[in-house]
C-alpha cells in the first residue's frame, strides 16, 4: 500500500488515528531513540543493546530498553528477569518490567505462553505489536530508549522509521568482510528512511587471550574503523571477544553489571560516553536549527 493510501486509511479509522495520537504523546516524553540494528544475525545487537542501556542507566539517566525482535526476543534471558516479573495493571495493560529503578524494558517474550513458543506473525501483526508497545506502556518520562532490532532491514526496522521519526540508529558490525558488506545496507537503509546514524561499533573485535595477555585477531580487527572513515560516520568504539560475554549473558547478568572493572566493559564504557557525546551533540544542532527557522519565520 503506498503511503498516501496508508495515510487515508489511517484518517478514516478512528482507532489508528486514536493510537496515533498516544503514540506521538508517548514518545513526546522520550528524548532520544535510538534503534540499534545490523545486517547480520549474531553480530552483538542484544548484547550492545542490553550493555548501553546498563551503562547509560548507570550514569543516572531514565533509560527504556524495547526489545523488537519478535521472532527471536532475547532481552528478558539475558537480564535474567523471568515472566512472573510482568507487572498487569488492573485494567489489563502490561509492563514495562523495571530491570532497576531507572532501567525499564518490555519484550514480547513475557506475553508468549511458554519460553519455546513461536511467534508466527506477519508484518502487519508485528507493526501492530510495535505499536502497542510504545502507546501502551508506562515508559514515562525517559532520557533513552534503546531498541533491540532483528537483524536486517525488514518489518520491524520499518515500522520504528515510520512510528519514531526522530530515531537514532547504532550499526553493529563485526570486522570481517562479509559483516561489513551487510553493515553497509544497513547505512543505505537509514539513508533511505532519513534516520540519522549516531555511529558503529564494532563487537568480537580482537580478544585477549586469558592464558598469555597478547590480542588475538578472532574475527580480524578494524574493519568497522575502517568503515566509518570512508563513511564519515562516527566510530563509536570496539568491545573485544570475551568468553565472560557469553556466560553473563545466559545468566542473565550482564557484563556491565557484574564485571564492571574489567577491559571489556571499560570498553562498553567507552560506546555508552561516544553516544551520550553524539546525541547530546545531535539535540543542540536540532535545537539551533529549530531556533534559525522560527527566526526565519
Ligand atoms: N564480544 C563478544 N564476545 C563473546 N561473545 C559475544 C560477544 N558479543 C556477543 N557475544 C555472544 O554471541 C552471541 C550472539 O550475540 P547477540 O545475541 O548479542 O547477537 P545479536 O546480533 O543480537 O543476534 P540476533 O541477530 O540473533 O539477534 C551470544 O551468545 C552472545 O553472548
Ligand atoms: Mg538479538
Amino acid at each position: 500500500m503506498s503511503q498516501e493510501n496508508s495515510e487515508k486509511k489511517k484518517q478514516s479509522n478512528p482507532v489508528l488515528s486514536e493510537q496515533d495520537k498516544k503514540i506521538k504523546e508517548k514518545l513526546s516524553q522520550i528524548e532520544h531513540k535510538i534503534m540499534v540494528m545490523s545486517g547480520k544475525g549474531g553480530v552483538g545487537k542484544s548484547t550492545v543493546s542490553i550493555n548501553l542501556a546498563i551503562g547509560l542507566s548507570l550514569q543516572n539517566f531514565y533509560v527504556g530498553l524495547l526489545d523488537i525482535d519478535i521472532h527471536g526476543p532475547n532481552v528478558p534471558k539475558m537480564l535474567g528477569v523471568e515472566k512472573g516479573e510482568l507487572q498487569r495493571r488492573p485494567d489489563g495493560t502490561v509492563g514495562p518490567v523495571y530491570y532497576s529503578p531507572n532501567l525499564k524494558f518490555m519484550s514480547v517474550e513475557p506475553l508468549l505462553p511458554d519460553k519455546d513458543s513461536a511467534v508466527m506473525w506477519r508484518g502487519p501483526m508485528k507493526m501492530s505489536a510495535i505499536r502497542q508497545f510504545i502507546y501502551d506502556i508506562e515508559w514515562g518520562k525517559l532520557d533513552y530508549l534503546v531498541m533491540d532490532a532483528p537483524p536486517g532491514t525488514g518489518d520491524e526496522q520499518m515500522t520504528i522509521a515510520q512510528i519514531i521519526p526522530d530515531a537514532y540508529a547504532v550499526v553493529v558490525t563485526t570486522p570481517q568482510e562479509v559483516a561489513l558488506l551487510d553493515v553497509r545496507k544497513s547505512i543505505n537503509f537509514c539513508k533511505k528512511v532519513g534516520m540519522p546514524i549516531i555511529g558503529i561499533v564494532e563487537n568480537m573485535s580482537g580478544m585477549i587471550c586469558p592464558h598469555c595477555g597478547k590480542a588475538i585477531d578472532v574475527f580480524k580487527r578494524g574493519g568497522g574503523e575502517r568503515l566509518s572513515e570512508e563513511l564519515g560516520i562516527p566510530f563509536l568504539g570496539k568491545i573485544p571477544v570475551d568468553p565472560r560475554i557469553v556466560t553473563t549473558g545466559d545468566a542473565g547478568k550482564p557484563i556491565m553489571a557484574m564485571y564492571p572493572n574489567s577491559h571489556t566493559a571499560e570498553a562498553f564504557e567507552k560506546v555508552v560516553q561516544n553516544v551520550i557525546n553524539v546525541t547530546q551533540t545531535m539535540a543542540l544542532r536540532k535545537k539551533e536549527d529549530e531556533e534559525t527557522a522560527k527566526k526565519e519565520e
